[in-house]
């Protein structure tokens, strides 16, 4: 019987074999509110070669779809652009159905492959001929893992790029193009506040020396969402955008609350905010998680938290978004801490101290109030909002 999972022509050689996982929501902690993708691809050329595999439990959706071009057994090289386990969870699997003549990977892949499933793979040092058309590598450490590379199959003009360019969108098509623009907009930022952000540098260091490689680009097909067919151009500069983190007339303000303290600080800094004329978003973490907050840092130039205190520490939710946005090294911030505490009053001032760390600039020092804040102290936080988001707007005319 036909199998109902079909692999999707890219190029004229080159076939789309992946998964699609509607149902995954939490993806280390990341909210795939639209689930994903595994893209994994087939070159069809003298020597067969997969590009990179699926997550683990996706390896028969994969296997069909390659079946249903080519017989399984006819690949000759897979390659393992990514070692994370969401690209290579089934790739065990995979080397013992199809026994593959070689498994390439770069340095650093090579011992992750060794360490995560004790896999002996070839090192890439140098273009890889499968006949008509040559894959060449560009080792791209650190995006997302050390052991990341770009593959290049010169034939059909088809960039393989991981998870760079990605976005966790589940879907029926293919192609970016096919999908309304706010939404490819909004999930490749995300994933790129989430996943690329603290390598920015090193993205801006791939996006200059792009050129100089000649690539008669094609498809950019990144091992998550969508694929890009056109507009390449603007698929670069959207990242060269978000690697400049240059500043943005938007703001944001996180709070976590016990008993309405703090958020009553919050709904009066971001009314400040409003009353300046800028944009502003509030956060209740009590309701939203880490990586909308991360998406929404990135794209503010202007950003507030506030927290209570309990137990002589900031509270617990403010102080796991905080260790997650320093870990992702957001840069050209203003930012302003505030909360509410009853007696010993550490939640503003660890705040402060925190965003001190991340090198944002805070020109307004942080506010605390006692059980409630006084009508003084709202009017504070309003006004510091206001003059704060002045300050951004200055900032922004002056990038
Ligand atoms: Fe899609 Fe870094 O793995």
């Amino acid at each position: 019987m036909k199998s109902f999972y079909n692999a999707e022509k890219i190029s004229e050689n080159v076939w789309w074999v992946g998964a699609v996982d509607w149902s995954v929501r939490n993806f280390h902690g990341y909210l795939t509110e639209r689930g994903t993708t595994y893209n994994a691809f087939l070159i069809i050329d003298e020597k067969v070669t997969l590009i990179d595999t699926v997550k683990a439990g996706f390896f028969a959706e994969m296997m069909e779809r390659i079946s249903s071009v080519i017989d399984p057994e006819k690949i000759d090289y897979i390659i393992s652009n990514h070692a994370e386990p969401d690209h290579s969870g089934a790739l065990q699997q995979a080397i013992e159905a199809i026994k593959p003549e070689k498994v390439f990977a770069s340095v650093m892949g090579a011992k992750t492959l060794k360490a995560y499933y004790g896999i002996d793979a070839e090192v890439v040092t140098a273009p890889v001929s499968l006949g008509a058309g040559n894959l060449s590598f560009v080792e791209t450490r650190m995006l997302h893992w050390p052991d990341s590379m770009i593959s290049f199959y010169d034939r059909d003009g088809v960039m393989f790029s991981q998870d760079a360019f990605g976005q966790h969108l589940a879907g029926s098509k293919l192609w970016a193009d096919e999908y309304p623009g706010e939404t490819l907009e909004y999930e490749m930022s995300k994933y790129y506040a989430n996943i690329i952000n603290a390598q920015s540098a090193k993205v801006l260091s791939l996006l200059d020396s792009l050129p100089s490689l000649n690539l008669p680009l094609q498809v950019i097909a990144p091992d998550h969402g969508p694929l890009f067919r056109r507009n390449f151009g603007e698929v670069f500069s959207a990242y060269r955008r978000y690697a400049e983190q240059k500043p943005q007339l938007r703001a944001a303000v996180i709070f976590a609350t016990m008993w309405h303290a703090t958020e009553d600080l919050a709904r009066a800094f971001a009314d400040g905010v409003r009353a300046a004329g800028v944009e502003v978003k509030i956060i209740d973490l009590a309701v939203s998680e880490r990586s909308a907050v991360m998406t929404a840092v990135a794209n503010s130039g202007l950003v507030a938290f506030g927290a209570p205190t309990m137990n002589n520490q900031v509270f617990p939710a403010m102080a796991d978004v905080l260790t997650y946005v320093k870990g992702l090294k957001p840069q050209n911030k203003i930012g302003f801490a505030f909360g509410s505490c009853g007696w010993s009053g550490e939640g503003a001032k660890q705040i402060a101290a925190e965003l001190e760390n991340m090198k944002f600039e805070q020109p307004i020092a942080f506010i605390q109030s006692k059980y409630k804040p006084t009508g003084e102290e709202l009017l504070k936080a309003f006004e510091a909002g206001y003059t704060l988001a002045g300050q951004l707007k200055e900032t922004v005319a002056a990038n």
